[in-house]
């Protein structure tokens, strides 16, 4: 009887050097088989480095992986014909239209005409596109481009699909799209491998996801376990004037007992988390004997784990 595949990705220890830059260095990933897996971290995390590999682009320079039950050295091709991928840098084809890049995709998979041609509108009309499925794609608004390049690693109906940053320069309503398309692939029982620095994106979509800083992991989980490590509290962001004053705003908070960490977030903002944070920021205020202002509170967000686990921001 053949096993039935728990994982749709397991890597161990997988390293990719770049001469000195360790883009991507010793990661261990578990990739459970139907999930939406995120993959979070700042610009140069090696994300992008790591789905290059997983995706057969790219040779690891040492470690190894399995990719639906294949050896990720010894079985490129079998490989490749059951993964999509959607890449970072837009793959288009200027001088074809939108419908005519679908067409050539498939084609490529050596899927028949009378399967593709249906299919093409169908996607197209997913994506907003089908009004324009006849113009050159060098026509297209970025945001068209690259909701075409979403569509374009789809066409073969693959069983792990990798998505770099599909959403990055779209606005909130196409962003909205293609969250709804991809979350359908993953409902058609596809793996789903996704890409981002956005943890909106990330806490939206993903069933896991890990995040990983300067090649490597440094957290894994569902969005709520890693949210929840934090407890319970609310985070209450604000900058004082004076930048020299932080650490003691900090030490100052913490004196309170329901404040239970703060972070300097650099220039003059800090945040502190604290439990019933919205119902006592007067207390705080008096407590920490100087002004705060441009003050928010929120709870828990993949942003605030990432501050925890780097003391940095995930953008910039
Ligand atoms: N072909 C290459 N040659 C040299 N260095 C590279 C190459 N590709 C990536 N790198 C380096 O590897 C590191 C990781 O890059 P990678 O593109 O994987 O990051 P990323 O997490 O995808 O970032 P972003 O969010 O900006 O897309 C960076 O320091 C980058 O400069
Ligand atoms: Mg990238």
């Amino acid at each position: 009887m053949v096993k039935k595949l728990e994982y749709a990705i397991e890597t161990y220890n997988l390293r990719k050097f770049f001469v000195d830059i360790h883009a991507v260095d010793g990661i261990d990933l578990k990739i459970p088989k139907g999930s939406l897996y995120g993959v979070l971290g700042p610009n140069g995390a090696g994300k992008s480095t790591t789905i290059r590999m997983l995706s057969t682009i790219l040779y690891p320079t040492s470690g190894s992986a399995t990719i639906l039950g294949y050896d990720l050295l010894k079985n490129r091709n079998e490989i490749k014909k059951r993964i999509g991928v959607c890449p970072q840098e837009l793959v288009i084809y200027p001088r074809l239209t939108a419908r005519e890049n679908i067409h050539l995709i498939a084609q490529m998979h050596g899927i028949a005409k009378k399967d593709y041609k249906e299919r093409t509108d169908e996607l197209l009309g997913q994506m907003n596109l089908l009004n324009r499925a006849d113009s050159l794609t060098k026509t297209f608004s970025g945001g068209m481009k690259r909701r075409l390049n979403v569509l374009m690693a789809v066409v073969h109906e693959p069983e792990l699909l990798f998505f770099d940053e599909p959403t990055a320069g779209l606005d909130p309503q196409s962003r909205r799209v293609v969250w709804d398309f991809i979350k359908e692939f993953q409902e058609r029982k596809s793996t789903i491998i996704l890409t981002t620095h956005s943890m909106e994106e990330a806490d939206d979509l993903s069933d896991a996801l890990t995040i990983i800083d300067h090649g490597k992991i440094i957290a894994t989980g569902t969005p709520q376990e890693l949210k929840g490590r934090l407890g319970e509290g609310d985070n209450i962001e604000f900058k004082i004037n004076n930048p020299d004053m932080r650490l003691d705003v900090i030490e100052r908070a913490k004196m309170l007992e329901y404040v239970r960490w703060g972070k300097n977030l650099g220039k003059q903002r800090i945040v502190l988390n604290a439990l019933g944070g919205l119902r006592r920021i007067s207390e705080i205020m008096d407590a920490v004997r100087v002004e705060m202002y441009d003050i928010s509170v929120r709870a828990n967000t993949l942003e605030d784990v990432f501050i925890d686990l780097t003391g940095r921001r995930l953008r910039n």
